[in-house]
C-alpha cells in the first residue's frame, strides 16, 4: 500500500528543530486537549497585549467564538513596533523582487516607516477605527504595507486578488460597503501591463460609498485620475510624519474580511479577527515553519488569499522573520524563475501549491537542476491534496531529500494551518496532511453524523473552536450558521472528505459540496454557472470540477442554448472569454460541453453528480432513480466520449 511509505524527520533537522520528535508533539497535542484554553493562553503570551484579557474563551453562543476576552492588542504593533527595540530593527522584513528584475528589501524600521506614513494618509482622508478598506493590489511591498496601515487604525480592509475582474472587485466593495480603495495604476505579469486602475475604474461606478482611491504608480504609464477622488501614493505619503500611532484594539476587532467562494453565486465575506487569530498564525510560524532568524522564508501566495495573508504578510512579520515577496508568474522570464529566486537570495523555506509543483514536474528537471538549491531546509505545499508521485518529486528533486515537507491542510475560514506534519516530529507520508496541530480537533463523521472511531472514510469536521476560526460571515450570520453549523449541528463542518488510516493519519480528499479548486483556488459552480446564464445566448448551464492533470481540478461547463441559437467554434470561445470577463482568468472553464437537455431531478434540480461522473468516468455507474428523463444521460455520456475525441485538446 502506498499509504504505508514514510519518510522520517531528517535526524540533522529534527536536532536544531523548536519541536524535535514525535513524543514531544504528543505531549504537546495532550496539553491542549487536557485544557485547551490554558494551552491557548500560554501560546497567546507570545503576542503583545496593550491591555490583558480577563477570560480566554467565551463560546456562550455558539457558533460565535470571542477569544481572549478584553484583551487589547494590534496586529501591525506586533509586526513591527515590538521588533525594533531589538536588534532585528535593521533586519531584513522584505526582500521583494519585480518580475522585471526590480529589486528592493526592507528593513523592519523601513517597513515600519512606510506603514506609519501610509497610515497617516488614510488618516488625512478622514478615515478611522471602523471603517472599511479594499486593497487591489499587485504582489509589491506596498501591498503589505496598505495592510498593516489598515491594521494599524483599525479599519477592517479586504484584499481582492488583482486577477479579478472589475464585476467581482464591484461585488466585494460593495458588499463590504468600502469608503476607500488602495490600488496601483497597473501591475506586471510575464511582461504586460495589468491595468489594475482601470478595473477599479470600471467598479467604481457602481460604488457610492468610495470616496476616495489611493494609487501607487506602479508603472510610468498613462493612468486616469479622478479630481477630488483619486490620489497618489507618493503625494499622499510624501513628507509625511514617520510615526502614527498603533490603535489599541479589542481583541475581537475584525481585522479583515477575505471573500471566498461558497455554494451560491454569492462570495462569502469571512471576517476574521485580532487576538485570536494572531495567536495561532504566530504559533503555526513555529510549529510547522520551524521558523528561525537566520531564515529567508519564502511563501509564493499572492496576498489575495488566505495564504497570503496568514503566512506571507502577519505570521512572518508577527514572527520577525524575513519574508520573501515575488511580483509575477513563475515562467518569467523562463521556466527556472523561482529556482533563480531560492538561488539568489538563498531561500531557506519554501511553500508552495501542488498545482505550481505538477507544473515544474511537466517543465522538466533540466530546470531546477540547473540551480544552487543548497539553501533550502524546509518545503511545504497548501491549497489541494498533493498526490505522491508529485510529493515524491518535491522531495527528490527540490529537497534533495534532506528537506522535510510540511503538506498544510486549512481553508480560508480556518484562518491558520490546521492540520500538518511537524518538520522535526511528524513522520510524514506522502499524500497525508498528517496529524492536526496542538489545539485542533478534527473528526471523522459519517453520513448520519456518528464519529468514525479508527481507521475511515467520512466528512472532515473540527468540533472545538480554535482562535484564528472566522468569527462570522460579513454581515451575514445567519449564512455562516446555516453554511458551516447545519450539516451536522453544532459543529463545524469544512466541506472536505477525508479518511483517516491505522496510524490516524489524514489524508483529505477533497470538497464535498459544489466548491471546486482549481489550481489550489476556491470557485463555486454556482458562480460560474450565473455567470454563463447572464450571457445572452444561454439557457442553462451546470459547471462540474473535472480531474485535471496540473490543475487539479477543471471547470466543465455544460450548457444549453437558446432555441434562437446555435453552438459554434466562435460562440465555444466567447462563453470561456465571458466568464473569465466576468469572474477572473481563473474561472475562465476548460471545457464547455453544448448539450440538448441537462439531466435534472423530477424538481428540476441539475443532477450534477451525474454531470461529474461523466466527465471523470466517462460514463454513469451511480444512482439515477431520482432522474427525471433517462435519455438526456445516455445522450451526455456518449457526448463525453466523443467530445474527447473530436475536442482534444481543445482550447
Ligand atoms: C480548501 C480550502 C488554505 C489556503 C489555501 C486554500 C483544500 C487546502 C489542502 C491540503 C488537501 C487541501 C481543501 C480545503 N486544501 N489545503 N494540504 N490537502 N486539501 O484555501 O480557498 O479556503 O480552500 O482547499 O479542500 O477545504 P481555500
Amino acid at each position: 500500500m502506498e499509504q504505508n511509505e514514510v519518510f522520517n524527520p531528517p535526524a540533522e533537522f529534527s536536532n536544531s528543530a523548536s519541536i524535535k520528535s514525535l513524543d514531544e508533539y504528543k505531549r504537546l497535542y495532550q496539553a491542549a486537549a487536557d485544557d485547551k484554553e490554558k494551552f491557548w493562553a500560554e501560546q497567546a503570551q507570545a503576542v503583545h497585549w496593550f491591555a490583558p484579557w480577563s477570560k480566554v474563551l467565551d463560546w456562550s453562543n455558539p457558533p460565535f467564538a470571542r477569544w481572549f476576552i478584553g484583551g487589547q492588542t494590534n496586529v501591525a504593533y506586533n509586526c513591527l513596533d515590538r521588533h525594533l527595540t531589538t536588534w532585528r530593527r535593521n533586519k531584513a522584513a522584505i526582500i521583494w523582487e519585480g518580475e522585471n528584475f526590480e529589486q528592493r528589501t526592507l528593513t523592519y524600521q523601513e517597513l515600519y516607516r512606510k506603514v506609519c506614513k501610509f497610515a497617516n494618509a488614510l488618516k488625512e482622508l478622514g478615515l478611522k477605527t471602523g471603517d472599511r478598506s479594499i486593497i487591489y493590489m499587485p504582489m509589491i511591498p506596498e501591498a503589505a504595507v496598505a495592510m498593516l496601515a489598515c491594521a494599524r487604525l483599525g479599519i477592517t480592509h479586504s484584499v481582492v486578488f488583482g486577477g479579478f475582474s472589475a464585476e467581482a472587485l464591484k461585488t466585494r466593495i460593495q458588499d463590504l460597503e468600502a469608503q476607500i480603495v488602495i490600488t496601483a495604476n497597473s501591475g506586471l505579469r510575464r511582461g504586460k501591463d495589468v491595468p489594475l486602475k482601470q478595473s477599479v475604474d470600471e467598479a467604481l461606478k457602481h460604488c457610492p460609498t468610495v470616496k476616495n482611491v489611493i494609487v501607487y504608480k506602479r508603472q510610468e504609464i498613462p493612468t486616469h485620475m479622478q479630481s477630488g477622488r483619486d490620489h497618489w501614493w507618493d503625494d499622499m505619503t510624501l513628507d509625511r510624519p514617520e510615526t502614527c500611532p498603533a490603535e489599541q484594539l479589542d481583541s475581537e476587532h475584525p481585522l479583515y474580511v477575505l471573500y471566498t467562494s461558497g455554494t451560491t453565486g454569492k462570495p462569502k465575506g469571512v471576517v476574521h479577527s485580532t487576538g485570536g487569530y494572531l495567536t495561532q498564525v504566530l504559533s503555526t510560524m513555529k510549529w510547522v515553519f520551524d521558523i528561525r532568524d537566520d531564515d529567508v522564508y519564502w511563501c509564493t501566495a499572492d496576498i489575495g488569499w488566505v495564504t497570503g495573508h496568514s503566512y506571507v504578510v502577519f505570521g512572518p512579520l508577527a514572527a520577525g522573520a524575513t519574508a520573501m515577496m515575488y511580483e509575477g508568474a513563475p515562467d518569467w522570464p523562463k521556466q527556472d524563475r523561482f529556482w533563480r529566486l531560492i538561488e539568489k537570495y538563498r531561500v531557506t523555506i519554501f511553500y508552495t501549491s501542488p498545482t505550481a509543483i505538477r507544473s515544474f514536474i511537466r517543465q522538466g528537471d533540466q530546470w531546477p537542476e540547473g540551480h544552487d538549491l543548497s539553501s533550502l531546509r524546509l518545503l511545504g505545499s497548501v491549497g489541494e491534496p498533493i498526490n505522491p508521485a508529485a510529493w515524491k518529486w518535491y522531495h527528490k528533486v527540490i529537497g534533495k531529500e534532506r528537506c522535510p515537507i510540511v503538506d498544510t491542510w486549512w481553508q480560508t475560514e480556518t484562518g491558520a494551518i490546521m492540520i500538518s506534519p511537524i518538520p522535526g516530529a511528524t513522520p510524514a507520508k506522502p499524500g497525508s496532511a498528517t496529524l492536526p496541530l496542538p489545539g485542533v480537533f478534527p473528526e471523522i463523521l459519517d453520513d448520519k453524523g456518528n464519529k468514525i472511531e479508527g481507521a475511515g472514510k467520512g466528512f472532515l469536521v473540527l468540533t472545538q473552536p480554535w482562535p484564528a476560526m472566522l468569527r462570522t460571515l460579513y454581515k451575514d450570520p445567519e449564512r455562516f450558521k446555516e453554511n458551516y453549523f447545519s450539516r451536522f449541528p453544532g459543529i463545524y463542518f469544512t466541506g472536505d472528505a477525508a479518511t483517516r488510516d491505522n496510524d490516524g493519519y489524514i489524508w483529505v480528499l477533497g470538497r464535498v459540496d459544489d466548491v471546486i479548486n482549481v489550481a489550489g483556488h476556491r470557485l463555486s459552480t454556482m458562480e460560474v454557472e450565473s455567470s454563463l446564464v447572464r450571457h445572452k445566448s444561454v439557457a442553462e448551464a451546470a459547471v462540474v470540477g473535472a480531474p485535471h492533470e496540473l490543475k487539479g481540478q477543471a471547470i466543465h461547463a455544460f450548457v444549453t442554448l437558446k432555441s434562437s441559437e446555435k453552438e459554434s467554434d466562435i460562440l465555444y470561445d466567447n462563453l470561456r472569454e465571458w466568464v473569465a470577463q466576468e469572474i477572473g482568468a481563473l474561472a475562465r472553464p476548460e471545457k464547455i460541453h453544448f448539450v440538448a437537455a441537462l439531466p435534472k431531478t423530477r424538481s428540476g434540480k441539475i443532477m450534477r453528480r451525474l454531470l461529474r461522473e461523466i466527465v471523470t468516468t466517462k460514463s454513469v455507474a451511480g444512482d439515477t432513480s431520482t432522474l427525471e428523463d433517462y435519455n438526456v444521460i445516455l445522450q451526455l455520456s456518449r457526448q463525453g466520449k466523443e467530445e474527447e475525441e473530436i475536442l482534444g485538446e481543445k482550447k
